[in-house]
């Protein structure tokens, strides 16, 4: 029998666990009998750690202790404090936490050791934010065998179904992110166009705009501000989200919370009718943050919306009325419900864990880079090697040069965003190269090429080509920052201008040829094969490009029409 792989779909608010069965996703129930988990984490008096309906259930008996939602923060420098003095923990400490009852869930399923997992995150999350999930698994016991994007592994389980070719978007909105993929199906390969999303926007914010509403309202009456008030808030919290699911299917929600507050004068309770289009207003603003990403695939996919043969709405938020108007709008196409909204993500992460260890064949799956890659040149510019939305693996390559005369040493750091400006993206690591011969400024060529495999995990190297020295860098999602895998940096000066040599680099503009897009003789005659010139895998033609593509690779042949 094949080691299982189990899929994690580790949510803001809710979590959720699959794996392959029959060669079908199978969600894994929890021990409490239920099909998703709730994200939270509760420390309690007595030293015990509760994790999800346990953790939730207790929230207004242990505010201080119960630690929900943590997905934002993760990868940040979040210290969360837990009233108990002994502990004090970051948001990767939360993450494994979850991660670990959901690895308890399904070893009581399965009845043996679960030490393989593929989590899925959103598709913009940084490399910090990726490494923090990566290591919330690790901290779990978790050998976790790839990261997937939350609407791409959505669209998995569509393949599994239909054969016939499609285009289609997937727009995921949970309780705290929001992610969308372009996907294009045929024949077994799921090929991601364009992925885009905002690492902060979901539910939460629909429900804040109900208790920012109650709270003031509540003060305009009563003369009390209950916003300093962390169990009236908390209570306000849940009674606003309640109301806002209401709305999804009703006109109108009464919302109650008795003893709410007291004063001299005696109890006091929050009482309120709240209407859908009351909610439609207080939360019109939110609705810029629905259209942008979408605009920004289909923009990035380079096909039309006409084109689109349906798109699928996942994420609790996606069931709110005006959300999946503005989706229909935007898209121009009615957005289609068949398919699991909340169990969908983790069910494409099981799958590519049953490709991965072989309970799946004839699946495909090439992915693209959520961001744009390059270096930092002179004046803290950023020059792009890798674009986003690249299709993944890919290697890419650039020449640079020095800018001062007789320059001998460069720090070369590497970014990844798409700001001109680096300091608005961020930070992937550096490599320093020295011994570069001395020479007028602009002669040395500096060549940086960067690798990007399935996994998405980054290799850079950087290479003199006049002495062939190479520095190398993995930026990648396998590395641990907790480890020391962040590459150390020794802030260099110029020895002959004794400038800061960190700005010592300039894209000389002269780009390397691709090693995407080719006609050269060698790769000619291996296409006319219908056989990949660089691995042999079988090539295929997407139906909405002009190219042909290897099943194994990724590598791209533009076909000259
Ligand atoms: N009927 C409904 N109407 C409106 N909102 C709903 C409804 N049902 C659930 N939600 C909201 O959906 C959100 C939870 O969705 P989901 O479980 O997809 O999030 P998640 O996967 O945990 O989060 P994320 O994907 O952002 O990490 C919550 O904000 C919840 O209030
Ligand atoms: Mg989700």
């Amino acid at each position: 029998m094949n080691k299982k792989i189990i899929g994690i779909d580790l949510g803001t608010i809710n979590s959720c666990v699959a794996v392959v069965e029959n060669n079908k996703p199978v969600i894994i129930p929890s021990i409490e009998g239920e099909r998703t988990t709730p994200s939270v984490v509760a420390f309690t008096d007595k030293g015990e750690t509760l994790v999800g309906q346990a953790a939730k259930r207790q929230i207004l008996a242990n505010i201080h202790n119960t630690i929900c939602p943590i997905k934002c923060d993760m990868g940040s420098d979040r210290v969360i404090k837990i009233n108990n003095k002994w502990k004090s923990c970051s948001s990767t400490d939360i993450a494994a936490a979850i991660l670990k009852k959901l690895k308890q869930d399904a070893e009581a399923y399965l009845g043996h050791t679960v030490t393989d997992a593929v989590i899925s995150v959103p598709s913009y999350f940084t490399n910090a934010q990726r490494q923090a999930t990566l290591d919330a698994g690790r901290i779990a016991g978790f050998d976790v065998k790839r990261m997937l994007n939350e609407a791409t592994a959505a669209a998995l389980t569509f393949l599994l179904d239909k054969k016939q070719e499609q285009l289609i978007m997937i727009c995921d909105i949970g309780g705290g992110t929001f992610d969308v993929s372009i996907v294009e199906l045929f024949n077994g390969v799921i090929e991601v166009l364009a992925i885009s999303g905002n690492n902060r926007f979901g539910g939460d914010d629909f429900d804040e705009c109900i208790m920012n509403y109650l709270i003031k309202d509540f003060k305009k009456i009563n003369g009390i501000d209950l916003a300093t008030d962390n169990i009236a808030v908390q209570r306000i919290r849940e009674a606003a989200e309640r109301a806002k699911i209401d709305l999804s299917s009703i006109t109108t929600s009464f919302i109650n919370i008795p003893y709410i507050i007291t004063d001299e004068t005696g109890p006091k309770h929050l009482e309120c009718s709240l209407t859908r289009d009351k909610f439609e207003e207080l939360t019109a603003h939110l609705i810029d943050n629905v259209c942008k990403p979408i605009n920004q695939a289909i923009s990035d996919s380079g096909i039309q919306k006409a084109q689109l043969s349906k798109v699928l709405l996942i994420g609790g938020t996606t069931r709110i009325p005006v959300v999946q108007e503005v989706v229909r709008k935007t898209t121009g196409t009615l957005p289609s419900r068949n398919i699991n909204l909340d169990e969908s993500v983790a069910a494409g992460t099981a799958i590519i864990g049953g490709v991965l260890n072989g309970d799946i064949e004839n699946i495909i799956l090439l992915d693209v880079t959520p961001f744009s890659l390059g270096v930092m040149v002179e004046n803290s510019k950023f020059s792009k090697i890798v674009e986003r939305n690249t299709t993944i693996p890919t290697k890419k390559s650039h020449l640079f040069s020095t800018v001062y005369e007789n320059q001998t040493e460069i720090d070369i750091t590497f970014y990844q965003g798409e700001h001109d400006n680096i300091q608005h993206n961020e930070l992937l690591g550096k490599i320093h190269l020295d011994r570069i011969s001395p020479a007028k400024k602009g002669i040395p060529q500096i060549e940086i090429t960067f690798d990007i495999d399935a996994n998405g995990v980054i290799n850079v190297f950087a290479k003199d080509i006049n002495s062939g020295r190479v520095g190398s860098l993995k930026a990648a999602t396998n590395t641990s920052k907790r480890n020391g895998a962040n590459f150390t940096y020794n802030k260099l000066k110029d020895k002959h201008n004794n400038k800061d040599t960190n700005s010592g680099f300039n894209d000389t503009s002269s780009k390397m040829e691709d090693d995407v897009v080719n006609d050269s003789e060698h790769h000619e005659k291996w296409r006319k094969k219908g056989v990949c010139g660089y691995c042999g895998g079988d090539l295929y033609k997407p139906v909405f490009k002009k190219v042909e593509k290897c099943k194994s690779c990724g590598f791209m042949y533009t076909l000259v029409t």
